[in-house]
C-alpha cells in the first residue's frame, strides 16, 4: 500500500506523530511523510487558474505534494487541534486542494481527480470535551471528498496535556482498530 502522511504538527516527535506511528507501525507498505511546517507552500489566493486548467498556477513546494497525492492510495491527515481546528499550516495546504475540487466541480473533466482511494484522520488535542474534533472533521471530509477518497475512519487522542499519547493504552487500542479498518477497506 502506498501511504501519504500529511503531518500538520510543528512537532515531528510530538503527540500527533506518536499517534500516527502507532497506526503506521501496524500497516505494511511504503510511507511518505510531508511535514507541513517544513513546506514552503502558500495559501490558495483564488486566482481561478484551476477553473480552466489542470494543476495550480502557484509554483511552490505544493507542486511536489501534488505528485505525492497522485502517487498515494491511502491518505493520512494528522494534526493537533490548534484553537479548535486543524493547525494553520495544514489549513494552508488544504486550501491548495482547491484544484482537485475545481477538476470535479467546475471543469468537470476528470471522473476521479486523484488515485487516492481512502483517507484517515489522526487528531490530537490537549484538552477533552464533547465533539471537540468536529471542526477538524469538517475540513478533512471536504478534503477527502475533493480527492474522490472515501473516509475510512478517524483516530483521536484527546487530553494529551494530562496523558501523553505514548502512555495511553486507549490510544494504542484505537490505533490497532483503525489499522484493522484500513486493512478491511483495502481487502488486505
Ligand atoms: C497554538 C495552539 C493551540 C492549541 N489549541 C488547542 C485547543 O483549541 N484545544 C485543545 O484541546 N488543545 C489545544 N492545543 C494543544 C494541542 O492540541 C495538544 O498539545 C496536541 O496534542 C499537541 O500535539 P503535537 O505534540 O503533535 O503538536 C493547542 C496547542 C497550540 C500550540
Amino acid at each position: 500500500m502506498k501511504i501519504l502522511l500529511l503531518n500538520g504538527s510543528p512537532n515531528k516527535t510530538g503527540q500527533t506523530m506518536t499517534l500516527a506511528a502507532m497506526l503506521t507501525e501496524k500497516l505494511d507498505g511504503e510511507i511518505k511523510t510531508v511535514h507541513t511546517y517544513d513546506a514552503d507552500v502558500a495559501a490558495c489566493f483564488d486566482c481561478k487558474y484551476c477553473f480552466e486548467n489542470p494543476g495550480c498556477a502557484v509554483k511552490d513546494e505544493m507542486q511536489d505534494i501534488y505528485k505525492l497525492i497522485d502517487w498515494a492510495e491511502l491518505f493520512l491527515i494528522a494534526s493537533p487541534v490548534h484553537f479548535g481546528i486543524i493547525s494553520a499550516k495544514l489549513m494552508t495546504l488544504a486550501s491548495r486542494v482547491q484544484t482537485f475540487w475545481a477538476a470535479a466541480n467546475v471543469r468537470k473533466d476528470m471522473e476521479k481527480p486523484a488515485k487516492i482511494k481512502g483517507g484517515v484522520n489522526i487528531f490530537t488535542a490537549g484538552a477533552k470535551w464533547n465533539n471537540m474534533f468536529l471542526p477538524c472533521e469538517g475540513v478533512s471530509s471536504l478534503l477527502f471528498h475533493s480527492l474522490g477518497a472515501e473516509q475510512i475512519g478517524s483516530l483521536y487522542a484527546a487530553g494529551t496535556d494530562a496523558l501523553p499519547v505514548e502512555q495511553s493504552s486507549e490510544a494504542k487500542r484505537k490505533a490497532e482498530l483503525t489499522a484493522d479498518r484500513i486493512k478491511l477497506f483495502f481487502n488486505l
